[in-house]
């Protein structure tokens, strides 16, 4: 990965500072995109120079499209743009349909879907000049059958599905590829809240709803989407990769949120 770039959105915690860390120490340059909490993405650029990479922090809200464009515009006075694009970035809240307000809705459609759109059309010109790219997004399990009480995150995510295969198609012949991983729960802010709403103990869980007994850590689906985003995976495009414990084929995870 020596000579490329990357932007990972959502890189101050969670998944999306395993992947800017583990990109970093194959090589890349990385974008480190937060929102808020700009503490902690200091905290992750601290990591990637740790392995002896470098990185770069910007601040974006990627629901926004004007605040994308003016990321790429930073990232174009640094490195030209970006060689790898990894659409982390996302949120998600508990809430039953029938009380679900439309901002709340909306929210999580602009978060998890919209953003994915805005980044993508703005890393793809540079990737098609080159001839190379690799766009990976992070979706859940959660988009693959839609979880009780999730509904707004459920169907984000399986947009990004829906728009990974479609992307890939776009951009055929022209050495972009793109897919998506489709996480269980990890050990994250966000899956341990989630994680928390089951009422199950962490090991309990595990052990009866996973395959492997273990929940996943962030750096193994680093792993995935470092390889994903690798020239060894030049022949892979328009696919999904689940990477959950085994948890969608060992229980039925759309009902084990209890609120
Ligand atoms: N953890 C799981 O169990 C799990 C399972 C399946 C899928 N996923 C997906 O994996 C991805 C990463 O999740 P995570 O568990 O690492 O979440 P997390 O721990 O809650 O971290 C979320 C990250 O996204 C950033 N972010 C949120 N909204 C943003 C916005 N509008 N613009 C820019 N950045 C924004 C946050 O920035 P700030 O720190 O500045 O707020 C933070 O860096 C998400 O897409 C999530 O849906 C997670």
């Amino acid at each position: 990965m020596k000579g490329r770039s990357a932007l990972v959105t959502g890189a101050s915690r969670g998944l999306g500072r395993a992947i800017a860390v583990e990109l970093a120490s194959q090589g890349a340059f990385v974008f480190i995109n937060y929102r808020k909490r700009g503490e902690e993405a200091k905290e992750t650029l601290r990591l990637v120079r740790e392995t002896g990479g470098d990185g770069v922090i910007i601040r974006a809200d990627v629901s926004d499209p004007s605040q994308v464009d003016e990321m790429f515009d930073t990232i174009r006075r640094h490195t030209g743009g970006v060689d790898i694009l990894v659409n982390n970035a996302g949120w998600g809240m508990i809430s039953p349909l029938d009380s679900m307000e439309d901002r709340l809705w909306e929210r999580h459609i602009a978060v998890n879907l919209n953003s994915v759109f805005y980044c993508t059309r703005r890393a793809v010109p540079y990737m098609i000049e080159k001839g190379w790219g690799r766009i990976v997004n992070v979706t859940s399990i959660a988009g693959l059958k839609g979880v009780k009480w999730l509904s707004a995150y459920s169907a984000a995510k399986a947009g990004v599905i829906g728009f990974t295969r479609a992307a890939a198609q776009d951009l055929a012949h022209t050495g972009v590829t793109v897919n998506a991983v489709a996480a269980g729960f990890a050990r994250t802010d966000m899956g341990l809240s989630f994680f928390k709403a089951t009422g199950i103990p962490l090991e309990e869980f595990a052990r009866r709803f996973t395959l492997t007994g273990s929940i996943l850590e962030p750096i193994e689906v680093a792993r995935l989407v470092a390889f994903l985003a690798s020239d060894e995976a030049s022949n892979i495009t328009g696919q999904v990769y689940v990477i959950d414990s085994g948890m969608s084929l060992a229980t039925d995870y759309t009902s084990l949120i209890e609120g």
